[in-house]
């Protein structure tokens, strides 16, 4: 468990919850480390006992910070980057550059240089004219130095999930299509160019998918087309998108039994069409880190419209929370005191910024007394929170802090005051 109530207070890993909010200052985005390595040794565990060459490639963009990425390495994950700024903060905190795969639906120019001098050679090919981009942007390499590509398709499989996390479909600005050819003419194109090597196939089929099945019908409509186009590869990379519970009506991805059907499947297809077995990759983001993260306000203004609704203003908002504006996505929303009496009011959770759906949680059971200057806790946000902050109304970046059975440390100050205005021509 990330967090339990012990006499009544909030608690992870023997700290209690408002004793950091005090000394870390709120809002705060508190995350349970030995919770994260321990997700991230199951998913090595799971692929190491099915005896299959694999990496498990951490999706940055869920929660990257420079202890997050030395916590990757020393746990023997690759990553995921799909920006120069992602690729900056990897190598910054030292990571391996041979470990860093390159992806993105429009990689300018400036970041594929950037990322081929900075050594990567690995890169998830997103759209026929970025091959020629590439390769030329390679030019420079020696014949036996070549950059290993993996394409990006989209294998038309059905996703029950939002639409704004919804990818592998075929209308889609993401990948290349099996349908029109489009990705076959990129292998094509692969295959004749100076320092390109075709190494696989990528799909990522989309985000908080709770069941094997998608996974599993990809793997089937993808071989069919490699067979059909007799196409060999040495890496499938099958994404990220496993589920996590957000909240108590969410279904959590199941890693070991999940993995355990793909991984069978994926066998059975690959004897029927007599082929080796590909080096597996994986794409995990939000499964690694949405659940050990929590985020801790302070409670300000609160107004009872009579008869109407309960509104209680917490010091954050959409900055550090765009999910629930963005998409609807549902949080838990708990307090870090029990009330003595347990009494609970239906109330809505907002922000302090100026938007009307700048809105945390609506309908939200918490105590009938909750006032100004307790905390609040938003449960799972630790994936595309952090990462997806802004400084609307020039709100500071909150501060990021690690708890552990070894103690309890500060990852990310929070942004002062000066930084806001750092990069502003006086
Ligand atoms: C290509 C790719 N891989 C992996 C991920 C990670 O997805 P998740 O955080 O749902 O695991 C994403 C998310 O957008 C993605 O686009």
């Amino acid at each position: 468990m990330t967090t339990e109530y012990e006499n009544g207070q909030l608690m992870m890993r023997g700290h209690k919850i408002a004793d950091l909010a005090k000394e870390y200052g709120t809002p705060l985005i508190i995350y349970d480390e030995d919770k994260m390595t321990s997700i991230m040794n199951q998913y090595h565990q799971i692929f190491k006992s099915h005896q299959v060459p694999y990496s498990i490639s951490y999706a940055s963009k869920a929660f990257s910070s420079i202890q997050m990425i030395k916590i990757l390495k020393r746990q023997e994950m690759e990553l995921d980057v799909v920006s120069v700024g992602e690729l900056y903060t990897a190598l910054e905190a030292g990571f391996p550059v041979e470990d860093i795969h390159f992806h993105g639906n429009n990689k300018t120019p400036f970041e594929i240089d950037y990322a081929i001098k900075a050594g990567v050679r690995f890169f998830i090919i997103d759209a026929i004219d970025e091959i020629g981009l590439i390769n030329e942007l390679a030019k420079d390499l020696s014949e036996t130095d070549r950059i290993n590509v993996l394409i990006r398709i989209n294998p038309s499989v059905e996703v029950n999930t939002h639409e704004y996390i919804s990818t592998g479909q075929e209308d889609s600005k993401f990948g290349l299509s099996l349908s029109n050819g489009a990705a076959k003419t990129a292998i094509d194109l692969i295959q004749q160019s100076e320092h390109l090597s075709f190494k696989g196939i990528h799909y990522h089929l989309g985000s908080q998918l709770s069941e094997s099945r998608p996974f599993i019908n990809a793997i089937t409509n993808v071989f069919t087309w490699l067979d059909e186009e007799d196409i060999n590869i040495e890496v499938l990379n099958m994404g990220g998108g496993y589920g996590v519970k957000y909240t108590q009506d969410d279904v959590r991805f199941p890693i070991e039994s999940g993995f355990d059907e793909i991984l069978t499947h994926l066998k059975e297809t690959l004897e029927a069409s007599n082929r080796p077995v590909p080096h597996l990759m994986i794409e995990p983001g939000r499964s690694i880190t949405a659940e050990a993260g929590l985020t801790v306000y302070e409670v300000g203004t609160i107004k009872n419209i009579h008869g109407i609704s309960k509104y209680v203003s917490i010091d954050g908002g959409m900055s550090d929370h765009i999910r629930t504006p963005l998409y609807g996505a549902e949080y838990e929303v708990i307090p870090v005191k029990l009330s003595d009496d347990n009494a609970q009011v239906s109330t809505h959770v907002v922000g302090k910024l100026c938007e009307s759906g700048d809105v945390i949680g609506k309908h939200k059971m918490l105590p009938h007394d909750l006032k100004r200057g307790d905390f609040l806790a938003v449960k799972s946000t630790g994936a595309y929170h952090y990462s997806m902050a802004s400084n609307y109304n020039q709100m500071q970046k909150p501060a990021v802090i690690f708890v552990s059975d070894s103690g309890v440390r500060e990852v990310i100050r929070r942004q002062s005051l000066p930084q806001l205005i750092e990069n502003d021509v006086r």
